[in-house]
């Protein structure tokens, strides 16, 4: 959502910026700009769209060595050229991108910028006009912008420039994302590293409510009154070829494939050379201590912490709630004594789930982050980190983070029951070895995915997911995975809950996908899939091999039952997978989303 670059130095930074923003296109985006000076002075250019039709009208003869860059995701205004990107204030003197939300703009323009005229629907262009307003004041560029941002509520990751000094780069931060990159003889910023990897890998974090002013040859930190704050670089762990999509035609099929090998590399990451769990200390004894676990989460990594309830009641004991961040930021529900807030995050910079950890800290709670993003908001905030080694997730439609996020909290679950001497029937590490090569055959013949998404989804403008236990929640995720990029309408149902009401929407050939992996509920299921095949639904059964009939479509190897999430969602993913692309849809990036959700 959003994602801004900017860069100070010698060398032409044009590329630098649009390369920057195509490496940021993965955030999700309607619209796109940049802005910069060179020997001529400053030119800006933005266009609603993609990067592509961004670079049709960036004239070939600018050749910035200051510059800002921006990709807009639509809260306040329209996706439009207007509402892109970067804007300026009312004398074009100051150029700003944002990314954020400024929540009392209504109220600065009344009260503080009544008399200007203002171009856009943003919220953005407030503060762009404070800082002229200030300095037609008297106040220098820099006391401005900080006295500017202190007139914000809201959230922000900044980069500003000025027409009237090429030698300064201004750019702060309040709960959004925004990194500084270090370079020799020059400078960047960036919302994901992962944008300036090619020139840089020496990063500074910065915190909130901090400014930073940019030379091409040093950085200065400072808080919004000025004083200096130090700050070591580090070096990020992200290695270029990671971002790469190779051969595959898409990030999304490339994460689908990546998931064995994230289980291998999680194995190796969480299990010693004696065989034994390596969790923190810090984190089992807030295990111990917790009398309830509170899961909060969003989409995808909520359908994951449903499965994790499960591991955390059956596994270790331990009363688990799930709860939609959004819904729980506003709804605070009765907690326990002993609370222990478990927050799952593939970004890290989810804007709801973060809401919560504020208010949860403020009450003095513990928190644990289960985050792909070692370096990311939720994790640096919470009090301890499980990390997904999943590598950078870059499809907007999550695959590789949810089987990461159900086997790092399976782990979690029986380190706690380790820690609790409570009886385990198996062995983890071993199960997720067997695991990994059963999800290398269903990716290995992923065509059979394909033949089945023709057969069921080719024409159809709605489909129903359902499957009882685990299978209900893995049937969410599915459901979700196929609306998101493939905007069919469906919904993953509780398998005994549709005669309850649903099972009205069943009409001649629509398809129900239906999962049997738990014994348990085996014949219930199946004698759902009854109830709505006599209605004329087209049913598709994925069935582990021990639970098969004659007329499933699919078969799933038997692994641990509990475990099987790890294995029936692979199906699922390539199911809408294929269904977008027979289509025509743009799979990684579906219209409206964003990868990194960083607004309320
Ligand atoms: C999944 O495919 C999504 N696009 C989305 O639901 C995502 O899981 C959600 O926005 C939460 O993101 P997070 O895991 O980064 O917090």
């Amino acid at each position: 959502m959003c994602g801004i670059v900017g860069y100070i130095g010698q060398s032409d930074c044009k590329e630098i910026l649009l390369h920057g923003l195509e490496k940021l296109e993965y955030r999700g985006y309607d619209s796109a700009g940049i802005a910069g000076i060179d020997h001529t002075g400053l030119h800006i250019s933005k266009e609603k769209g993609r990067i592509a039709d961004l670079r049709q009208i960036v004239v070939d003869s600018f050749h910035p060595f200051i510059g800002i860059g921006h990709t807009r995701w639509a809260t306040h205004g329209a996706p439009s050229k207007k509402n892109a990107h970067p804007h300026q204030s009312s004398s074009k003197r100051f150029t700003l991108v944002h990314n954020g939300v400024i929540e009392n703009y209504d109220l600065i323009k009344h009260s503080n910028l009544d008399h200007i005229h203002f171009i856009s629907d943003t919220d953005t262009e407030v503060i762009v006009q404070l800082v002229e307003k200030y300095v037609e004041q008297g106040m220098y560029v820099e006391e401005a912008f900080r006295h500017s941002l202190k007139r914000l509520h809201g959230s922000y990751a900044i980069g500003l420039i000025d027409a009237q000094d090429s030698d300064t780069l201004y750019a702060a931060k309040n709960r959004s994302p925004l990194l500084v990159g270090l370079g020799d003889g020059f400078n960047v910023i960036t919302s994901d590293a992962i944008a300036v990897l090619q020139i840089t890998n020496q990063f500074l974090e910065l915190k909130d409510q901090e400014v930073v002013i940019l030379k091409k040859d040093r950085v200065i930190i400072t808080d919004l009154y000025g004083e200096i704050q130090e700050r070591k670089p580090f070096t990020t762990q992200l290695d270029p070829s990671d971002i790469d999509k190779g051969t595959y035609p898409h990030y999304m099929l490339k994460e689908i494939d990546e998931q064995p090998m994230v289980l291998r590399k999680i194995v190796q990451r969480y299990q010693d050379e004696n065989g034994q769990l390596i969790i923190d200390r810090e984190i089992r004894e807030a295990m111990q201590k917790a009398d309830r676990i509170y899961m909060i989460a969003c989409g995808t990594s909520y359908h994951a912490g449903l499965v994790g309830k499960d591991y955390l009641e059956k596994f270790s004991g331990i009363p688990t709630e799930v709860h939609i961040a959004s819904e729980f930021s506003y709804n605070l529900p009765l907690l326990s004594q002993n609370p222990l807030f478990i927050l799952i995050s593939q970004s890290g910079e989810t804007a709801d789930s973060r809401s919560v950890l504020v208010k949860v800290k403020e009450k003095g709670y513990p928190t644990l982050a289960i985050t792909n993003v070692p370096d990311s908001t939720l994790s640096r905030e919470s009090d301890c980190t499980l990390l997904l080694h999943a590598g950078p997730e870059i499809a907007v439609a999550s695959t590789k983070a949810y089987t990461a996020q159900i086997a790092v909290l399976a782990l979690l679950a029986v380190d706690t029951a380790i820690q609790k001497g409570l009886p385990l029937d198996f062995d983890i590490f071993s199960e997720f070895g067997k695991i990994a090569t059963v999800m290398d055959g269903l990716i290995h013949n992923k065509e059979i995915i394909a033949k089945i998404a023709l057969n069921y989804l080719q024409h159809t403008r709605n489909c129903f997911f359902i499957g009882r236990g685990l299978d209900y929640y893995v049937g969410l995720e599915g459901a979700l995975k196929l609306k998101e990029i493939s905007y069919i309408q469906c919904e993953g149902f509780a398998g005994g809950e549709l005669k309850h009401g649903t099972i009205a929407l069943i009409e001649e050939k629509t398809p129900v996908i239906v999962l049997v992996t738990q014994e348990s509920v085996n014949l219930n299921i199946r004698g759902n899939a009854k109830e709505v095949a006599a209605r004329g639904a087209h049913v598709c059964v994925i069935a582990t091999e021990n639970l098969t009939m004659d007329g499933d479509a699919y078969v799933l190897p038997k692994v641990y039952e509990p475990l099987s999430p790890l294995v029936s969602v692979i199906p699922l993913q390539l199911l809408a997978y294929y269904a977008a692309l027979q289509r025509g849809c743009d799979v990684d990036k579906p219209r409206n989303l964003a990868k990194s959700v960083t607004v309320e």
